[in-house]
């Protein structure tokens, strides 16, 4: 038997008994947990669920429930292996837009502005840096209704003919389904044919939550400091939905 054998065998024996060992240790013990991705069923799929906690995006859910929406972004998200990426404005985002704009629409059209803030794949936040330079991005509405996506050291913006959105935070971040708080709505060129009637939203973000401990000593409106505290906040109401590792884990990567 040469060297090069006996090492061989050596090494087998080495692996072979701890791996034995540990073995041994799993069958004595109780059964193992559960993979992580089992944690939420239910809520996980459930995109109404997903954009209810706050009530902030009341006008978004009300559009996809009057044109079947939600149903077709689960699909989407569900029975695909892209996933999807919802870009949902905020109510004060649907408040800016002069009424007779959005309420002039056929339901088709309505469907398609709906359909405009959706990408039909997942994207992690950090994936948006490499969105940034395809140009343009083609919506799940379809081949007429493009976006552009910038990506400035974290910055996101998603410019459509006649609204530039910035994406301000993640509502929800795990595969196959993320959802982006936008604080604009998508106007594209598709539907309108010049620039609709758009009041200049108030910079305040939310006044509804206001920091109860102390906070906003430590942050005196400073811009860093008021993203942090959105981005943490979302970041608890991750937590509350999902179980807390994965929220954490997710949470490091979003700071
Ligand atoms: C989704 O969530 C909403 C709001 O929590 C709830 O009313 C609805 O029944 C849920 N749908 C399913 C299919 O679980
Ligand atoms: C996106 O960028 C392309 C050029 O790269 C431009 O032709 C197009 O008009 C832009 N679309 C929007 C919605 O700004």
């Amino acid at each position: 038997m040469n060297l090069a054998v006996s090492l061989l065998i050596a090494t087998a024996l080495s692996l072979s008994l701890p791996l034995a060992g540990a073995h041994r240790r799993v069958l004595a013990d109780s059964p193992p947990a559960p993979p992580p991705q089992s944690f939420a069923h239910g809520s996980r799929r459930n995109l109404t669920y997903i954009l209810a906690p706050g009530g902030r995006f009341q006008t978004f859910v009300m559009y996809l429930q009057q044109t079947g929406l939600v149903e077709v972004f689960e699909i989407q998200a569900h029975r695909t292996h892209h996933g999807i990426t919802i870009l949902v404005p905020t109510d004060r985002a649907f408040a800016a837009i002069e009424p007779s704009v959005l309420s002039g629409l056929k339901k088709h059209q309505v469907k398609s502005l709906m359909m405009y803030h959706a990408l039909a794949r997942h994207y992690a936040l950090k994936e948006f840096d490499a969105l940034s330079r395809v140009s343009p991005v083609t919506t799940f509405a379809g081949g007429l209704y493009t976006v552009n996506v910038t990506y400035d050291a974290g910055a996101i913006r998603v410019v459509s003919s006649w609204a530039d959105a910035k994406v301000v935070r993640p509502v929800y971040e795990m595969p196959p389904m993320a959802v982006y708080e936008i604080d604009r709505v998508l106007l594209p060129d598709a539907i309108f044919h010049a620039q609709p009637a758009v009041e200049a939203i108030p910079p305040s973000p939310d006044g509804t939550t206001p920091p109860s401990d102390g906070d906003a000593t430590k942050t005196p409106g400073g811009k860093a400091g008021g993203t942090l505290d959105a981005k943490s906040s979302a970041c608890r109401a991750l937590g509350r939905a999902a179980s807390y590792v994965i929220a954490a884990a997710l949470c490091a990567v979003a700071l």
